[in-house]
């Protein structure tokens, strides 16, 4: 069985390079095994703070890129050539503000985004779907068509219902696990490439 070491490696190495989270390793992992962030790339990152994964985007991005973090906390600490909105993505005007910020349409949206958990399985499985659909419509909102999309799940029981929903936005949908993640952990992360955008 899995044993949960909370001062992991992943943790230990976040430590030593000053990264606000161990979770920048499953970002940095999944961006580089799928070529996802070109040089320059404009960047919506929701649930970022505390921001790891918003670290490993604007380095990942270069000087001429741009990332706008999403959340309902603040970062203490935004990387240059990032910004943060302090905001519930299920408002809507959060999404034109993103994009606005951003200064055009997003090369990639990745979601971090979880809620906080009640104990209630049926209440955290209802907001964790909530999140979701709206991290998907958010994407398509504010992506370029061909853009991607990297969004961590949970293996539940109306992940079919998610996947199908990746597959009628993008022309190509992958479900994959990062080697950061803990051990026994049920997040999964899609990754979606080629959004099209529907009339
Ligand atoms: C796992 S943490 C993200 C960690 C982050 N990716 C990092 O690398 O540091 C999930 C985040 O989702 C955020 N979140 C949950 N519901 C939200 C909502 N409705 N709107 C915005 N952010 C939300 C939480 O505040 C939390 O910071």
């Amino acid at each position: 069985m899995a044993t949960y070491e909370p001062h992991d490696k992943f943790y230990r190495k976040a430590r030593a390079m000053g990264l606000p989270s161990r979770a920048a390793f499953k970002i940095e992992e999944i961006i580089a095994r799928n070529r996802l962030v070109p040089s320059g790339a404009k960047i919506v990152d929701l649930g970022c703070a505390p921001g790891g994964w918003l670290a490993i985007l604007a380095r990942a991005a270069t000087a001429g890129g741009r990332v706008v973090g999403v959340d309902l906390a603040a970062c203490r600490n935004v990387p240059a050539g990032a910004i943060t909105i302090v905001g519930d993505i299920l408002d809507e005007s959060i999404a034109a503000r993103a994009a606005n910020e951003l200064g055009g349409a997003a090369d990639l949206v990745t979601s971090d985004l979880a809620p906080k958990l009640t104990g209630i399985a049926a209440r955290d499985q209802a907001r964790s779907r909530e999140l979701i659909d709206t991290a998907i419509k958010f994407g398509c909102q504010v992506l370029k068509p061909g853009g991607a999309m990297v969004a961590k799940l949970f293996m539940g029981a109306e992940f079919k219902e998610v996947i199908a929903e990746f597959k009628r936005h993008f022309g190509e949908v992958e479900v994959t696990r990062t080697k950061a993640s803990r051990p026994g952990s049920s997040e999964l992360y899609v990754v979606a490439r080629g959004f099209q955008r529907r009339a």
